[in-house]
């Protein structure tokens, strides 16, 4: 099987329109991407696909959609403002910048190969700092959010009283984070403007040790549900010098990208360092008294953290094949039906005939129930083979024969293979595929 290379995805993102740099006319900005149009579909789809799970499927998990820029006051209690940082070097010979921890500082500088050039390591913070209002000063600081988690936080007690929530329950956000990154190659895995999928679930002190194993298994058994090969998927428990400043245990879910093992999503125990925090700083009272047993507590907190940017490069991975055929190759996404960003698409066998006039009536009836293609330029095979390489699950195909008995052929994108069915049947077939889907 030939091999999944970043390039390769890289490549298929921006021929298909997945994926773009960002001002590209004007030669990019480093790690900024924007989606095109079916990248924006995939992308949305697994966001949906993320919130169904957590905000329908689970039991006392509501959402929220917290703002972007925050009270600065919220960073210093996080403890962003002086712990968010990475070890930094500058090469005083070509003042390119690195990472500390990923470089040998004995060694010569990787980007002029000058020896011994380095500075010594100063703390770099990741956040991005503007300023709200007309002067920039230090009373105007704001930040970009480095984590959406904050914002569910310093709601906590909005949510319990507006929702009538009892402990243990979760709040789950989705929205875009910002990282002053300095090492953001491979493509959209590390970029300084991303989405995370962020849900935390508050639960009474010493419970968290039941919740944690819960969560995990939990999150790695939604990969599964959405198609993904499971034996790309591990564990990584953080070790004491990995830990974040504000957990007592880690783990990351790690995904066997094109360029090796990467986390993809973390599960993290954050005890109540974060409520504590933000009622020393705030002055608020950040805790919960159950209702049934009158006990009164700041309590913990278990977090699944997935990016969904990070997401939409692992499903990519995952899903791209390049696979021989008898007398061909083709390029096939095996994307899982719900996150697939045309579910159906709808192809004339021939322009002429009344055939491409019927065909588009069909493709604007199913709009109602999917979203939809229709393609009528070049051969037949040529036209799978594009719906295949964007990973659209099911082509309708409309031939002379449909245009006496209103039947179509349906094909399946991973076998290839064809039946006929009546026009009226599309819907409940494709919903039944669906369900039944099961990666080839
Ligand atoms: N609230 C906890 C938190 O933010 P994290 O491990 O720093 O934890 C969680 O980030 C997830 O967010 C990561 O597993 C990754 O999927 C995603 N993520 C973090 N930084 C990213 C970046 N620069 N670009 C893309 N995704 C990123």
């Amino acid at each position: 099987m030939a091999e999944v290379t970043l390039d390769k995805i890289v490549s298929l993102c921006k021929r298909r329109g997945f994926i773009f740099p960002s001002s590209e006319i004007y030669g990019g900005l480093n790690g900024a991407y924007d989606y095109g149009p079916l990248g924006v579909n995939l992308k949305n789809n697994i966001r949906d696909f993320w919130w169904r799970e957590m905000t329908q499927i689970h039991d006392d998990i509501v959402g929220i959609d917290a703002s972007i820029l925050m009270n600065s006051q919220v960073w210093k209690a996080s403890g962003h403002v002086s712990n968010f940082t990475d070890p930094m070097v500058d090469c005083k010979v070509c003042h390119a910048r690195f990472r500390a921890d990923q470089i040998d500082l004995n060694g010569p500088c990787p980007n002029c190969g000058n020896k011994g050039s380095f500075t010594a390591p100063r703390n770099f913070n990741l956040m991005f700092v503007t300023h709200i209002g007309p002067t920039a000063d230090d009373a105007s600081t704001v930040y970009l959010r480095p984590e959406t988690a904050q914002g569910i936080y310093v709601n906590f007690k909005n949510v319990v009283t507006s929702a009538r929530m009892k402990v243990p329950f979760g709040i789950a956000q989705v929205g875009k984070s910002f990282r002053n990154e300095i090492t953001t190659k491979n493509f959209i895995f590390r970029s300084c403007e991303f989405e995370q999928m962020e849900m935390q679930w508050f639960c009474k002190p010493g419970t968290d040790d039941k919740w944690f194993p819960y969560w995990r298994e939990q999150r790695m058994a939604f990969y599964g549900k959405m198609g993904i090969q499971m034996d790309h998927l591990r564990w990584h428990q953080h070790g004491p010098d990995e830990l974040a400043f504000y957990a007592k245990d880690a783990y990351d879910i790690q995904y066997l990208f094109p360029m090796g093992w990467q986390e993809l999503e973390g599960v993290h125990d954050r005890t109540d360092y974060d409520l504590t925090q933000h009622q020393k700083f705030s002055g608020k009272d950040m805790s919960y008294l159950d209702p049934m047993t009158n006990e009164k507590y700041i309590p913990y907190i278990v977090e699944t953290s997935a990016g969904l940017t990070r997401n939409v490069l692992m499903v990519l991975s995952d899903a791209y094949e390049e696979q021989q055929l008898a007398d061909d190759t083709r390029v096939v996404l095996h994307l899982h039906p719900a996150i697939a960003p045309i579910k159906v698409a709808v192809l004339p066998l021939q322009k002429k005939d009344g055939l491409a006039e019927f065909a588009s009536k069909l493709e604007h009836d199913l709009r109602h129930y999917f979203v939809t293609d229709y393609d009528v330029s070049g051969a037949i095979g040529r036209r799978y083979r594009r719906q295949d390489e964007v990973g659209t699950p099911y082509c309708i195909t409309v031939d002379y024969d449909t245009l006496n008995d209103n039947t179509v052929t349906i094909r399946y994108r991973d076998s290839m293979e064809q039946k006929r069915i009546k026009i009226q049947d599309i819907p409940a077939e494709v919903a039944k595929a669906d369900a039944e889907y099961k990666r080839a």
